[in-house]
């Protein structure tokens, strides 16, 4: 375990076990709970200011009668992700296992049960890692200070009648939950704690939320007590294994004081995490994968959030969309498992990833006939497209016409491949080299 957690493969240090992690590089996000009943962003109650008494409604009304773990265990794997995330309680204060600290639980709704459970069993017999999603913001619980954030933020009444409340009550909740969550569910292989802004600047009444209000460092340790080889984010404003840019692709591989950052974006479908019945704001399958492959050339993850509706199902498009990325997955995974970016330069419209002696080119953009790589001239013995294993040619010499003229190519010390000029019919074509 020690060797584990020492250097990583893209050199970086944490203490939770990032080996899995930086070789699987696509997971699944999960955000459910009641406000899929309102199925108008997870952060209704905020955004319409919505009282507990409005809320509720979504409480009374959560019927899940569709829900079949398994079948999205099924969906995930075959989309090629390799492990999930679910939000076992967001901001809102829903929980969806039975807890003991709260009455505010699915085993309460007209779903009756603790809906945890069986999703952790489906994934973990599926082959892939759980991880948890718990909100440290908490819109429900009775001693959750009123904060910028907070539904009734705007309402003078509301913040009066709470100015007793008492954070380090709350802070001693959450370690009571998290205590259950990674007690009773067998092992647990990551934690996204969600979320801090003691980094914003402050403006108006209201002070940021940041590590004194969660009491981090008490949740922090007993997080990895519970749960010795657990990976948990940053942002419990104190640093932790991985960091989580959010509906954002870095422009590079991610470093902090000069030394790589083990890194996972998290990404909407549509831009909404819970699910959102009326934005059409949907990203394309080509677009995501092309994010997925960004992300490996940059050293980082993926990980891709569904949002499922009120009874328990993903709706059709993104059903759709699974599967589309799945059939890009099932010819191309060899160049997303266990790859990291390369340290030769991609060319223009390309991302390189990179698993040893192997090279792959992902083209975004399909150029004319040629395609130079610079600095890998004789360092290639063969070349095929991964999706049907055909040979790509390597040049022996520049296409007639620039032969004559010394091309800057050659000083660059180019390997030169010979395309097709059909674009093979894929998301996103990807040539294999091996190098010698
Ligand atoms: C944000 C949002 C939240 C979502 C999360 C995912 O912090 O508050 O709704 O769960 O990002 O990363």
């Amino acid at each position: 375990m020690i060797m584990r957690r020492a250097t990583n493969v893209c050199g970086a240090t944490s203490r939770g076990d990032t080996l899995w992690f930086l070789h699987d590089r696509f997971g699944l996000f999960i955000h459910w709970g009641i406000y899929s009943v309102a199925s108008r962003h997870e952060w209704v109650k905020k955004y319409e200011a919505l009282s507990d008494e409005d809320y509720q409604s979504y409480f009374d009304h959560f019927n899940p009668d569709l829900y079949d773990p398994r079948a999205w265990a099924k969906i995930a794997k075959r989309a090629g992700m390799k492990y999930f995330v679910i939000t076992t309680k967001h901001h809102d204060g829903f929980c969806l296992w039975d807890t003991q600290l709260t009455d505010y639980k699915a085993p309460n709704t007209q779903a009756g049960r603790d809906l945890i459970a069986p999703m952790v069993e489906a994934f973990r017999t599926a082959g892939m890692k759980i991880g948890f999603y718990y909100s440290l913001l908490d819109w429900h619980h009775p001693e959750y200070t009123v904060d910028k954030n907070y539904p009734q933020s705007g309402d003078n009444a509301y913040i009066e009648a709470a100015k007793h409340r008492d954070i380090r009550k709350y802070a001693g909740y959450m370690r009571g939950q998290v205590r259950e969550l990674l007690t009773n569910y067998g092992k647990i292989d990551l934690m996204f704690y969600d979320f801090s802004w003691s980094h914003q600047p402050e403006k108006g009444r209201f002070k940021n939320k940041g590590k004194d209000d969660w009491e981090s460092e008490k949740l922090l340790a007993l997080t990895r007590e519970l749960q010795p080889d657990i990976l948990v984010n940053d942002r419990l404003d104190i640093p932790g294994d991985y960091t989580t840019p959010e509906q954002a692709q870095p422009r590079g591989p991610l470093y902090k004081d000069g030394k790589p950052v083990v890194w996972e974006a998290c990404h909407t479908l549509n831009g909404s995490w819970g699910c959102h019945r009326d934005n059409l704001n949907w990203k394309s399958p080509r677009m995501l994968v092309e994010m997925l492959i960004d992300c490996v050339s940059k050293n980082g993850n993926l990980i891709l959030n569904i949002g499922p509706n009120a009874r328990g199902e993903f709706d059709l498009r993104t059903m759709g969309t699974l599967e589309a990325i799945g059939e890009w997955m099932r010819l191309h995974n060899t160049a997303i498992y266990g790859c990291r970016a390369s340290e030769f330069e991609a060319p223009s419209g390309c991302r390189l990833t990179q698993n040893g002696k192997k090279l792959y080119v992902h083209l975004f953009h399909w150029p004319m006939n040629h395609l130079w790589l610079d600095g890998l001239a004789d360092k290639a013995s063969f070349a095929r497209l991964l999706s049907d294993g055909s040979e790509i040619r390597i040049m022996k010499k520049q296409p007639w016409g620039l032969d004559a003229h010394g091309d800057a190519s050659d000083q660059r010390d180019a390997l030169m491949l010979e395309l097709p000029i059909q674009r093979p019919d894929v998301l996103v074509p990807v040539i294999e080299l091996t190098l010698t």
